[in-house]
């Protein structure tokens, strides 16, 4: 039986209806961009956010350039990002003119390491960092990052594109951020009809600088304050992700049961299963196994084979991709990143899979194992 490696088709009951009532609503009323239904998603991620304010915007690449701009990042400064994420965290860093620094991992949660971060920042003085939330959890020195940066004055911003609906002891992984970003690409915990992103802090100042970038710099309708550009979001967007809201609930708990499932059961079959650190929530984002990198390409040799989708979040370190030579100003740290990209595999693992379905993925996993460790 073939299990697809994400399935966004898995609705729940009501679920095509109500859209279908709200595109005629939506078309009906003729607020294509902005308006209401902008405004109300804005204001529903905020509250279950816990930051002061949300703004809407094109896409997750776009949410970090904003960040960046709205808090003077410009030509010249140099940015930390860790060397384990997607190629748009660095893309963002150079689209404002300023040189990206990548920072090595920690092998124990696959986060930007905090004693490496500190020794970028002592070596390279940078004007900000850009801490990357991946796999569905946060590092397990969140608080000594915001802290740290806090009393260095150093901008922090949280790419928040894997972590919506995560948690730290109890509350909302952005709960505490200054400033931080979310995508809504469609394969996303949280996904939009199409590409969608959002900027997420605390401080008032910071968020009219940010809606102005958005929209062309604008003060008033031909006021132009600031050179932004249009990175507004959408209103069939902003009511397809409201709706994906009130499901979120439903899609979380499906997502979390999945991946305690695999954490559970691929440890019976003695496979290394990241789980999210002390204290955290994860939203059940992706499934993380670690392998040799020969017992990764004969494991996904069978996979293929057997129809079994999988995925390499990410197949290589940013620092090692093609792109980032003549454009890196630098790298603090060892090999870990790339370590983990030679070894990384993720299975199956979306909301509203069935038990079928994870069972087929661990039994044709552990059939392919036997045949491997033999
Ligand atoms: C960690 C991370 N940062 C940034 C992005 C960029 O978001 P988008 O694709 O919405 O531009 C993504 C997702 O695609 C992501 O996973």
């Amino acid at each position: 039986m073939a299990v697809p490696f994400i399935d966004l088709r898995r609705f729940e009951d009501g679920f095509l209806e109500s859209w279908s009532e709200r595109c005629r609503q939506l078309t009906l009323g003729t607020q294509f961009v902005g308006g209401p239904a902008v405004e109300a998603f804005e204001a529903r991620m905020a509250a279950y956010c816990g930051t002061a304010h949300a703004v809407g915007c094109a896409n997750g690449t776009d949410a970090l350039q904003l960040a960046l701009r709205a808090s003077g990042v410009g030509p010249g400064d140099v940015v930390l990002l860790p060397d384990a994420t997607f190629w748009a965290t660095l893309e963002a860093v150079v689209n404002c003119g300023a040189q990206p620094v990548t920072v090595d991992i920690d092998p124990t949660d696959l986060q930007m390491d905090f004693e490496l971060f500190r020794k970028a920042v002592e070596t390279y003085s940078p004007k900000a960092a850009i801490l990357v939330h991946l796999y569905g959890w946060a590092s397990h020195r969140l608080a000594d990052y915001r802290s740290f940066c806090r009393e260095r004055g150093l901008v922090l911003v949280e790419d928040g594109a894997q972590v919506c609906g995560s948690e730290v002891d109890g509350r909302s992984v952005f709960a505490d951020c200054r400033l931080a970003t979310l995508s809504f690409y469609p394969a996303k915990v949280l996904g939009a009809n199409g590409d969608a992103g959002m900027v997420l802090c605390q401080d008032d100042a910071l968020a009219t600088r940010l809606r102005q970038l958005t929209n062309h710099g604008r003060s008033s309708h031909y006021g132009h304050t600031q050179v932004g550009w249009n990175s507004r979001l959408g209103g069939f967007e902003a009511s397809y992700l409201s709706l994906g809201l009130d499901h979120l609930p439903e899609r979380l708990a499906s997502r979390r049961r999945a991946a305690t499932f695999y954490r559970r059961r691929l440890a019976e079959l003695d496979i290394r299963c990241i789980a999210a650190p002390q204290g955290q929530l994860e939203n059940g984002y992706l499934n993380v196994c670690l392998h040799s990198p020969e017992v990764r390409g004969e494991l996904e040799a069978v996979l293929r084979q057997q129809q079994i989708g999988f995925g390499n979040v990410y197949p290589c370190s940013v620092s090692q991709q093609p792109g980032a030579q003549g454009v890196l100003a630098g790298k603090i740290g060892g090999a870990e990143a790339e370590r983990l990209a030679k070894g990384v595999l993720n299975l199956p693992l979306f909301a509203h899979i069935e038990d079928h379905e994870l069972e087929e993925v661990l039994s044709t996993v552990a059939t392919a194992l036997q045949g491997i460790r033999q």
